[in-house]
């Protein structure tokens, strides 16, 4: 589907301002802002008890003080869980943040999201569509939600739970391009496409923009490096600090 005419965010923080916050936290959201970029890359994944929350890896150990599998906590263990010590003593007592309270904040702060639906080892796409997808399109509008996932059947879920594509703007996830990318965005209606900016290719990122559908990269973190990228018709990146790039965007 043809997307050519609407406006793109260019900067998209992601896991929150993860350079300089602990990441995927409400924090990280804060400071997204604060640092003058108004889109968020977010994961979600389920907790045991099916809460969705907002945390990117199979476990706690990396980003808190404890450590076992997000699917072993209930909501009132996954609370008591310090998630921002790990990355500076500032940031101590920051809790992990529930879906729910995460978009209200995004809401409450005008800014759009990139939701990075999560399908860590051995989970159900289809369970974690059902409890963060309703959520999500009710909160925020249409044109401030981005959802994404590595995982085609997972967006063939989130596609079947919202048919309009005006109404839910999906983005394919890949690391590289694969051959049949273009038969799986049209199946779902895509919005966009996010891929690995070092494994791009200026043809394959031409041939996308030939098809209508923006173009996100991840995750880029060095603004000289990806320069020349731009050229090739990227829309935005998702960077660990956008405000890195606010010097080097090219005009719109
Ligand atoms: O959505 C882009 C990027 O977040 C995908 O990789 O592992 O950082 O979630 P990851
Ligand atoms: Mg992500």
């Amino acid at each position: 589907m043809p997307h050519s005419d609407i406006s793109l965010p260019r900067l998209i923080a992601h896991r929150g301002l993860s350079a300089r916050a602990p990441e995927n936290t409400l924090t990280a959201v804060r400071e997204a802002k604060r640092a003058g970029c108004d889109w968020v890359e977010l994961d979600v994944q389920l907790l045991g008890d099916g809460t969705p929350v907002i945390w990117h890896d199979n476990g706690v150990r990396r980003c808190s003080n404890s450590r076992g599998k997000l699917v072993k906590l209930t909501l009132d263990k996954a609370r008591a869980l310090d998630v921002g010590s790990w990355f500076h003593k500032d940031y101590a007592g920051e809790r992990m943040a529930t879906l729910e309270e995460m978009l209200a904040l995004i809401g409450s702060l005008d800014m759009g999201l990139n939701l990075e639906l999560k399908v860590n080892q051995g989970r159900s796409g289809q369970a974690l569509v059902e409890a963060a997808l309703p959520m999500a399109l009710q909160a925020l509008p249409a044109d401030q939600l981005i959802v994404s996932c590595f995982d085609a059947q997972t967006l063939g879920a989130a596609r079947a739970l919202q048919r309009d594509a005006e109404l839910l703007r999906i983005g394919l996830l890949y690391d590289k391009l694969p051959a049949d990318w273009q038969r799986q965005a049209e199946r779902l209606d895509a919005f966009s496409l996010h891929l690995n900016w070092r494994k791009l290719k200026k043809n394959n990122a031409r041939t996308i923009k030939d098809a209508g559908y923006a173009l996100f990269c991840y995750t880029p973190n060095d603004p000289v490096a990806f320069h020349p990228t731009w050229e090739w018709g990227v829309d935005g990146v998702i960077s660990d600090d956008p405000s890195l790039f606010t010097h080097y965007l090219p005009d719109a």
